[in-house]
Parts: C-alpha cells; structure tokens; sequence
C-alpha cells in the first residue's frame, strides 16, 4: 500500500506522504493510540495530523473533541477533548480567534453561543443529532403555554433556536442538579426535562422533582436492551458494565455504573477494572483504552453516524478553507446563551453525576407530553 493521506485543497488532490520526519514527530501520539489503531492506518493518518497540528498553530485555532470522535482525531488533534460539558466549559475559557468543533452541530452551536466573537467551524455541517432533531422551537413554545410557572430544562443536545425558548440548560453530567436548582428557583415541584425521554425518566426516578418529559431518542442509546446486558454478563462474568443516561432505564438498572461520557472514562481510570463493556459510542472505549491499557474492552458499541461524519480529511479541509462557520442570529444566539450561562454558573459538580436507578429512593414515573 502506497503510504501517507490524501485529502483536498480547493477541490485538487493533495498527497502528504509518511515521511521518517513526521514519523519523528507524530511518535508520542501514536504510543497513545497504538492498541486501536493498526501501523497501516497510523502511516496514512499521521501526515495529516502533523498538518493540521501545524495549521492550527499558524491559523491560532483549537480543536474541541468530543469523547465520541476515532482516536486519531482525539488524541491526534483534539487540544480539550471531553463531554459536552466539559467542552462548553472549553470554549469559553480559551482564548483562540477559531474554534474548530470535532462533534455534531449542536455541539459547535453551543461553542458559538458562548463565544461570540470567535470563529466557530464544524467540518461537517450535516453532523447532526437525532435528540436535537426531535424538537422544535415551536414545540417549545406549546410546551410552555401548557405549562405555565413551570420551569423549561433543556438538555444541551438541542438547537440554539430550542435552547433560545428555555430557561436553563443541562447535559447528562449535571441534569439532577439543574433541574433541583430550577425547581428551586421557580419555587415549584415540577420541571419540564427535554427532549430526551430515557433521560428524563432516569433524572426522575433520582429527585423528588416531578418531570415532564418529551418522547425524544438518542438512535445510538436507545437500541440497548437489559438482555444485551443479560447476555454480556453471562458471556463475560466479572466484567463491569457502563452505560451512558440516555439508554432506557433498564439497561442503567442493569449496568454497574451509569454516567455521562466524561463520568465513565473517570471510573476507568479510577478504579482500573480488568474488563469493561460500555454501553455507548464505539469510539469511547477505544479513547479510554490509551489511559487505561491494563483495562480490556469488550463490544457492543453503536456507532453514532454524525459523530462519524468527522474525519481527519473535513478538519484539515476546515482549517484550510475556513469553514463551515457556524453562524446564529444574534437575538437567538443571546437569549440560547442567557439559558447555557446559567447551568455553566451553577457550582460545578465535585464528579460529573451517577446515576444508580437500583438505590434510587423516587421510583416516580414521568409524564410524557
Ligand atoms: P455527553 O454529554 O455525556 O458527552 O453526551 C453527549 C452525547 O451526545 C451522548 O450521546
Ligand atoms: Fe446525538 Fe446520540 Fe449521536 Fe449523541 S450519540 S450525538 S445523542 S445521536
């Protein structure tokens, strides 16, 4: 096989070839990466890693890279990598002129909504998401005309225009605490959670707090079942499960440990079991195992196909061409922002949320919209 990348500038063919020079220098990436990433495909991926390494010091821009991204891009390129928390934080704390997005829209969204005055580029625009397609703005505003003196949480994984209808957004690392706060606040007993179902009914069943919910779905998370767990567990006794919150409640009531992308590769490297199996992305185990090699990781994984829409080849594309800018109208942008602000301001959780649904003490059910 003929070695180096391929990849496009203004249309034409570019060839970078692995040469012993960008060997040299891409050598401590691939200690990171090489129990997943076969030598072959590391000669044709680390030329285009020492470019866009490259580029991003000339252009003064960071790559934000979600867990969810193939390792070449997370350990290759990702200067933060993280959940979506902990990349929201990212963003407005650096201080780059661009910011390249390795994750979905609403995720480069987010990094806009916080950070006006920077550039904001995803790779792909159509890396979209099946939680943040499941809701309108218009929705929100019949929800909220049902609803009055209700607060309106809105998970992070959603438009700017929803988020722009809300009054405090969350992510899965912090959703039982932002909607307790909201409650609060709003000196109410009820809170709606949206959109995402399966989330919703695992934050109820662990507050006092009664949640409305939305009948939204993650396509990766919902297709787990307690028999895959079943069957796991029989095929691999002693090997602890991991599942992500926005599984349904019977797969977080069969697994060992349930928390939000960053909470699992926290217990990972905390606790160093010998055999995992996460219930989630593809690409997480694969990033976790470079921190973790006594760990072994056992399938089944789903993989998201808008994650996988970012590549190597569109962020190198990104950094050259500039684009594609995600852009906001501005009175949308500040009243999303006002709603992203206040979760981001809430104390930051000690450890991003467990969510243990076998000692949870509310076993509420939710009320679907
Ligand atoms: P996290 O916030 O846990 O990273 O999850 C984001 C996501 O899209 C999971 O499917
Ligand atoms: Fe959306 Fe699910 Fe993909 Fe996350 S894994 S981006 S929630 S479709």
């Amino acid at each position: 096989m003929d070695d180096g990348a391929l990849a496009f500038r203004s249309g034409s063919p570019v060839r970078f070839p692995f040469t012993p020079a960008v060997e040299a220098e891409t050598a401590p990436l691939w200690d990171k990466v090489k129990a997943r990433v076969t030598p072959l495909e590391w000669r044709a991926h680390a030329p285009l890693i020492a470019e866009i390494n490259r580029l991003k010091r000339d252009k003064g821009a960071v790559i934000l890279a979600h867990n969810y991204m193939t390792p070449e891009i997370f350990h290759g390129v990702g200067d933060y990598v993280g959940d979506s928390l902990g990349l929201a934080r990212e963003a407005q704390r650096s201080d780059a002129k661009v910011i390249v997005q390795a994750g979905v829209h609403f995720m480069a969204e987010t990094s806009k909504v916080l950070c006006p005055d920077k550039r904001v580029l995803i790779p792909d625009p159509l890396a979209g998401c099946s939680l943040a397609s499941s809701i309108t703005a218009a929705d929100v505003r019949m929800i909220k005309a049902r609803y009055p003196g209700v607060p309106v949480v809105t998970y992070v994984n959603t438009t700017a225009e929803v988020k722009a209808e809300t009054d405090i957004c969350c992510t899965s690392a912090n959703a039982v605490q932002v909607v307790e706060a909201a409650a609060a606040e709003w000196g109410t007993d009820r809170c709606i959670l949206i959109p995402d179902e399966f989330l919703a009914r695992n934050v109820a069943r662990q507050t006092a707090v009664k949640i409305i919910a939305w009948a939204g779905h993650c396509e990766v998370h919902e297709r787990f079942t307690a028999e895959d767990i079943r069957e796991l567990r029989a095929a691999y006794p002693g090997a602890e499960i991991l599942a992500h919150p926005e599984c349904p409640a019977e797969v977080i009531e069969a697994a060992d440990f349930a928390g939000s992308t960053a909470a699992m590769g926290e217990y990972v490297s905390r606790r160093r079991p010998a055999q995992v199996v996460m219930i989630t992305e593809c690409s997480m185990a694969s990033n976790v195992q470079a921190d973790s090699p006594e760990t072994s990781f056992i399938g089944p994984c789903n993989l998201c196909p808008h994650m996988k829409r970012i590549s190597l080849e569109n962020i190198y594309e990104a950094l050259v061409h500039d684009r594609y800018e995600v852009t906001i109208d501005p009175v949308i942008a500040e009243r999303a922002r006002a709603a992203v602000q206040r979760m981001i301001d809430l104390p930051p959780p000690a450890q991003p949320a467990r969510y243990d649904l076998v000692k949870a003490r509310h076993h509420v059910d939710v009320e679907l919209i």
